[in-house]
């Protein structure tokens, strides 16, 4: 994947520093990074440059050197940002958060509570009964970010998890890899979706048409995975992605029928009505609620992870159905060339 366009002075600066092209600044950014942002889970600027930082954990970009992985100047910037948007989850989810601690009920119980209890718009909903065929690809496209690599942010817990909450973690992961066979990995199987309706399948081929509310989707789940602290939360986080999954892939997959897309297109979702129905129970029961009776202290990170998942899921649904009803795209216009913002 190419690096994506800047989107702001602080993302220009960072890719920059990243092309090679100017020498890193670190008090330069957090010169520009001083004032708070109004709204960072919709800051175009702030979501590209933490989404940016964070891939280089992942698969990385084909126009910037691996070595930039573990630069302290990256990382000081990755804290800055990190800092104010955890910040901002926690303070989103507080009230959630201690209620859910508060509640009676084995911690199992109480995450499907979570989930039965938000009710935000539902984006599978909508795609099953009303989207039109452009909205479902507008849909597809946000779900790239995070399906061609999924999974791969929860895995980050498993040497960081012991004992039978490990055991559960490595099953249920082995499951989204494909239990051994390449066409049944998830993010291959996502990948095929793509390409049954006409769209690229390629990693970041969207990712310049992504607004950063999506971003923020996949950078609160990269934070949980990539801070071993936040393990707790980042299972967490799991159990509530997992417990809210079944009953929308199977809306999306009527939705992309009833709209005539080839029968590859639903197959990604039909296998997430079966598989996640399973998923939540491993990933409620046998992780968080294990994790919790080997250190009860976990319990409000697991019940944060999980309502942070919630909130971001629910700022992308409340963005996109709003674009729709609007008569807008839920995608970004065409951004400027790079040397408009200096990268
Ligand atoms: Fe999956
Ligand atoms: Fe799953």
């Amino acid at each position: 994947m190419r690096a994506p366009l800047p989107r702001g002075p602080v993302s220009a600066q960072v890719l920059s520093w990243l092309k090679g092209r100017v020498a890193p600044d670190v008090p330069h950014v957090r010169r520009l990074l001083q004032e708070p942002s109004a709204d960072i889970i919709c800051d175009e600027d702030r979501q590209l440059t933490l989404w940016t930082l964070y891939e280089l954990h992942y698969t990385g970009f084909d126009d910037i050197g691996a070595g930039w992985e573990w630069s302290p100047e990256c990382l000081a910037v990755r804290r800055v940002l990190e800092t104010e948007f955890e910040h901002h989850m926690r303070a989103s989810t507080r009230d959630t958060v201690r209620a859910v601690c508060a509640r009676a009920g084995g911690v199992a119980e109480r995450l499907f509570a979570l989930v039965l209890e938000d009710d935000s718009p539902s984006l599978g909903r909508y795609i099953q009964r009303q989207a039109d065929r452009s909205e479902a690809v507008e849909f597809l496209i946000h779900r790239s970010i995070y399906n061609l690599k999924e999974a791969d942010a929860h895995t980050w817990a498993i040497p960081r998890l012991t004992g039978a909450a490990k055991v559960a973690l490595v099953e249920l992961q082995y499951d989204e890899y494909g239990t051994g066979n390449l066409d049944r990995l998830h993010s291959q199987m996502f990948a095929d979706t793509l390409r049954a309706c006409g769209l690229d399948s390629s990693v970041g081929a969207y990712i310049d048409e992504v607004p950063a509310v999506t971003l923020s989707l996949n950078n609160g789940l990269t934070m949980f995975g990539l801070h071993r602290r936040l393990t707790a939360a980042a299972m967490g986080h799991l159990a509530a992605f997992e417990a809210s999954s079944s009953q929308p892939s199977r809306q999306v997959a009527r939705g992309l029928r009833r709209l005539g897309f080839p029968e590859p297109a639903a197959a990604y979702f039909d296998e997430h009505v079966e598989a996640d129905a399973v998923h939540e129970q491993v990933a409620t029961r046998n992780i968080c609620e294990v994790l919790v009776t080997q250190d009860p202290r976990r319990s409000e990170d697991v019940f944060f992870g999980a309502a942070a998942g919630i909130y971001l899921d629910a700022r992308v649904a409340g963005y996109v159905l709003n674009a729709w009803a609007t008569g807008r795209s839920a995608l970004l216009p065409e951004l400027p060339a790079p040397d408009v913002l200096g990268a």
